[in-house]
């Protein structure tokens, strides 16, 4: 297996992990029913924003954490749900690609998402 080298290889992984996360029994609702998102938008966003961290792109504008916080506000996310987000997103990358950044992708989700759910919650 080859690692994530291109922004097309991390499109791939975005696209495969909304997937599995918009049928998810646990989180699925967040991306159907709580936003309904315009997946012609959202899939080269996130896809920015992950050619941002892993290789250096400078697409993505930020704000991400802010629209986890109005999400929130929207319907509770839970450490549960970030749980599970980031289970749906390791079991992605690993199914796809392996090496250095592949893992680094797992990592920096990770860590992401400790501290959005810190944020989310207000530091509760
Ligand atoms: C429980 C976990 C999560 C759920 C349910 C969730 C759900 C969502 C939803 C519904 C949106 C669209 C919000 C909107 O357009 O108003 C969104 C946007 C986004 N999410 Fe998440 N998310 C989760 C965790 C994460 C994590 C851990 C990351 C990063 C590692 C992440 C990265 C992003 C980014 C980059 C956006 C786009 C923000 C923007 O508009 O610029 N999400 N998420």
């Amino acid at each position: 297996m080859k690692d994530i080298t291109t922004k097309e290889d991390i499109a791939l992984i975005v696209r495969a992990f909304y997937k599995k996360a918009t049928i998810d029994p646990l989180i699925g609702h967040f991306f159907t029913t709580v936003k309904e998102i315009n997946w012609n938008e959202h899939i080269p966003l996130i896809t920015s924003f992950w050619e941002n961290i892993l290789l250096g792109g400078t697409d993505y504008k930020g704000g991400a954490m802010f629209k986890h916080i109005q999400l929130n506000r929207l319907s509770p996310m839970e450490r549960g749900h970030f749980e599970r987000w980031l289970a749906l997103w390791g079991q992605t990358v690993k199914e796809l690609y392996a090496g250095p950044t592949a893992d680094e992708a797992i990592r920096r989700a990770d860590s992401i998402a400790g501290i959005m759910q810190f944020k989310v919650s207000g530091g509760r």
